[in-house]
Formats: structure tokens, sequence, C-alpha cells
């Protein structure tokens, strides 16, 4: 899989940088896993599960030895949730990864998809189609200072919906979100947005200067992105 794990970062400080800052998708992936409406005993696949927050929030639904998390970063991935079942989940989870798959890895992931799932299993999406101001800005700042690679590969959801169709799958539901992103101060927004986006921080910060971002905070030092 090409992925943005190619450079040369220190992948074990952004793990942990990424797992001490995610609050809020975790928050958001509780929402989205709250649609699954789970129950014990259902095995679940959490496919790219990062740091592993919401796959062991899932275990609590369905019991841990019901859950397993991969991830191709292998600083991420929660060795201790493993559990080797025969790849015939009752259902894929899939919390903010999508949009980091180019359009070739969307298509094999839903075709992998298709096999490893049992009969009338489920596969839940939840991806971004776009980032609100200020998040869009600072990744198009640390794309032009070379930080990052160009931002992941973004698709609407009724194009989610139709590749789904096309495989076969019934969708049972598709919703648009709106999330608030807050943070209570420049500093979290910096931190946050870098381990999330495998942005190399000290470069961005040694070439982007501190007051281009402070624009982006309200009177009390916070960045929202709506
Ligand atoms: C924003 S994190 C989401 C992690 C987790 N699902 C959560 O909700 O906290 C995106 C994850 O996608 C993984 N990823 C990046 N490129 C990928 C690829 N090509 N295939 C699968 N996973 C990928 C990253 O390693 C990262 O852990």
């Amino acid at each position: 899989m090409a992925s943005a794990l190619t450079g040369q970062q220190d992948y074990k400080c952004i793990a942990e940088k990424y797992s001490k800052n995610n609050a809020i998708q975790i928050k958001l992936g509780q929402q989205f896993v709250s649609l699954l409406e789970l129950g014990y005993g259902q095995k679940v696949l959490d496919m790219g599960c990062g740091t592993g927050e919401l796959t062991a929030y899932t275990a609590n639904q369905v019991g841990f030895e019901n859950v397993f998390g991969v991830d191709p970063d292998p600083n991420r991935e929660v060795t201790e949730l493993k559990l080797l079942f025969k790849l015939r989940e009752t259902s894929v989870l899939h919390n903010f990864v999508f949009h980091w798959l180019n359009t070739h890895e969307k298509e094999e992931y839903l075709n992998r998809a298709v096999k490893c799932l049992k009969p009338g299993g489920r596969l839940a999406i939840h991806s971004a189609d776009d980032w609100p101001q200020p998040i869009a800005a600072l990744l198009e700042m640390a794309v032009a200072v070379s930080a990052m690679k160009p931002a992941p590969y973004f698709v609407g959801r009724t194009a989610v919906d139709s590749m789904c169709k096309e495989l076969g799958f019934k969708i049972l539901t598709s919703e648009t979100l709106f999330y608030e992103y807050k943070f209570a101060s420049v500093e979290s927004f910096l931190a946050w947005t870098c381990a999330t986006f495998y942005i190399d921080e000290s470069k961005f910060s040694s070439l982007v200067e501190k007051e281009r971002l402070m624009k982006f905070s309200d009177k009390d030092g916070s960045v929202i992105g709506k």
C-alpha cells in the first residue's frame, strides 16, 4: 500500500503525540461506532486502528477477544488486542482512514472487505471529504514548505456509496456529519494537526513563523475549525 508513512520521521514519537492529542477524533469515532449498535460477541476488524483508543472502546462493547486492530504503522498498531481469527468478520470498522487511500487502494480495500466479511456482515466507513479551516490552511502551509506530502485522497459520500454498491453492498445508512474541532491553543492545534497528518513538526516550525498561525486563534487563544 502506498501510504503517508514513507518519509524519514520519528514515527514512534508521532504515534505518542497522536495518542495524546487525539481526543477529538476518538470522540467522533465513538459517535460513529454507536451507529453500529454493536453487541457482545460480534467480531470487529478495526482497519487503520491507529494507537487503538477506538479499538479499545469497541472492545468494551463486543469483548476484547473479538476485536482485531491493524495499522500499517507498526508504532501505532495495538498488539495486545490482536487475535488472529480467520478474517471472516461481522463488522469492519474504518475510522478516518479511507481518505488516506489512493484510488487504487480504495478499490482494493473494498474488494478485500467483500471477501473477508461474513454474509450479512457490515462495513462501516467514516471518512473526511474536506477539512475545515484552519486545518485546511495549515495543511496547505505544510505542503508548501515540504513538511508533508500533499493531502490525502478525499472522496465524497455519494461516490463512496456508489463504489460500495457496485461491489454488491447494500447501503444501510449514509450520513454527512458536521463537526466542530476545538483546540485550547495554537500549540495544541499544531500538535494535533502534525501528529494526525504526519507533518514534520520541527521542519514546519522552523520554516513557518508562529505569527502566521496566531491569526487562526480567537481572543481566548483557542482555535476552532467548523
Ligand atoms: C487519522 S488516523 C486514524 C486512526 C484510528 N482509526 C482512529 O480513529 O484513531 C489514520 C490512520 O490511517 C493509517 N493509514 C495511513 N495510510 C494508510 C494506508 N494506505 N492504508 C491503511 N491505513 C493507513 C495511519 O497509519 C493512521 O494510523
